[in-house]
């Protein structure tokens, strides 16, 4: 997501710095035009080293631990780089100046919906740490905004997808549906678990709302332009439309041509059965407007780029 707003923000003529200390983040997918430095959000000293010898505009914080399942069996790592290492970002652009943030949420903090499609202000009760680590650092930044007058939004993405001409997803563990697809269907070898076929949805499998990398970049930027009119706003960031498991394997079978295997599997802990958005509020206050809404298009950019880089960022 990181390699996609800066691309977006380069086009539209900004000045790009990235920071990152590539646990996740793949040095090739830094566009280039950015600049890049070394740093970690959990270690305070090299963010002084960063932003002391440069006068920031704003700050797109997309640094964190996103693996859900993993969180539950380890929050402190959760809380440690999302909360702990957040505030350190935050102290430092206290110290700098720096006025604006925009910040990645998720729809984590939503927990099991009550009611489908989810708007901004549905109740927020995560069931998974990560949730509840995204859920803490929106809190921080309404008291940031009340006490230093930080400017800040928050967009809430859905299930991020898809990829840009150059940049696709390539994480380690690869844990994602879409790209562990693909993989299926590129190496043919061992079948995509279906994990959870009891959900009470039409097919049994859990169902979620897929939104394009590129469409989440261009709200990152419209977010960034309207920051003095919705300073405090949530935003969420999907496309309304819900797509289960199987949905979407069939969707990755007709794009790819490839009869991929399947094995139907127990539910992954953590999962919430169903998370579909309302993102009209980011329509009618941000003016997104998400260019790849179809899940067949979001799966297609996928496959082009997993094809070109069967290695990730290596290839
Ligand atoms: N799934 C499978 N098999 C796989 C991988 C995933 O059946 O090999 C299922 C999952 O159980 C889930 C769905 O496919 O029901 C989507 O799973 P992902 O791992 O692709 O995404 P998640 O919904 O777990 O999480 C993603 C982000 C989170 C974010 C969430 C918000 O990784 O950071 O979307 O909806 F919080």
């Amino acid at each position: 997501v990181g390699g996609a707003v800066a691309e977006e923000l380069l086009e539209q003529g900004h000045d790009v710095l990235v920071l990152d200390n590539l646990q996740q983040g793949h040095r090739a997918a830094v566009p280039a035009g950015a600049e890049f430095v070394s740093a970690d959000i959990c270690e305070p000293g090299s963010l002084e080293d960063v932003l002391r010898p440069h006068k920031f505009d704003a700050v797109m914080h997309m640094a964190a631990e996103t693996v859900v399942e993993f969180s539950l069996t380890d929050p402190w790592r959760y809380f440690q780089n999302n909360v702990v290492g957040g505030l350190n970002l935050l102290e430092a652009m206290r110290r700098h100046q720096v006025p604006k943030l925009v910040f990645s949420s998720s729809a984590a903090v939503y927990g099991e919906p009550e009611s489908t499609p989810i708007l901004e202000g549905h109740p927020k009760a995560p069931v998974n740490a990560y949730g509840e680590s995204k859920l803490m650092f929106e809190r921080i930044l309404s008291w940031y905004g009340k006490a230093y007058g930080l400017k800040h939004i928050s967009l809430r993405y859905f299930n991020a997808a898809g990829a840009s001409n150059l940049l696709g997803e390539y994480h380690r563990p690869e844990t994602h549906l879409i790209p562990n697809v693909l993989r299926a269907a590129l190496n043919g070898a061992a079948p995509v678990p279906v994990f959870g076929t009891d959900y009470p949805t039409k097919d049994g499998t859990a169902i979620r709302d897929y939104v394009h990398v590129v469409d989440i970049a261009q709200a990152h930027v419209l977010a960034l332009e309207r920051l003095d009119s919705f300073t405090g706003r949530a935003y969420n960031l999907g496309n309304g439309e819900g797509y289960s498991v199987l949905e979407v394997i069939e969707t990755a079978r007709h794009v790819t041509t490839i009869d991929i295997p399947v094995r139907m599997g127990a539910r992954r802990p953590g999962d919430p059965a169903v998370l579909v958005a309302s993102s009209s509020l980011a329509k009618t206050e941000l003016g997104w407007q998400p260019r790849f809404p179809e899940i067949g298009g979001i799966v297609e950019s996928a496959w082009i780029w997993t094809k070109k880089h069967m290695k990730g960022y290596d290839s």
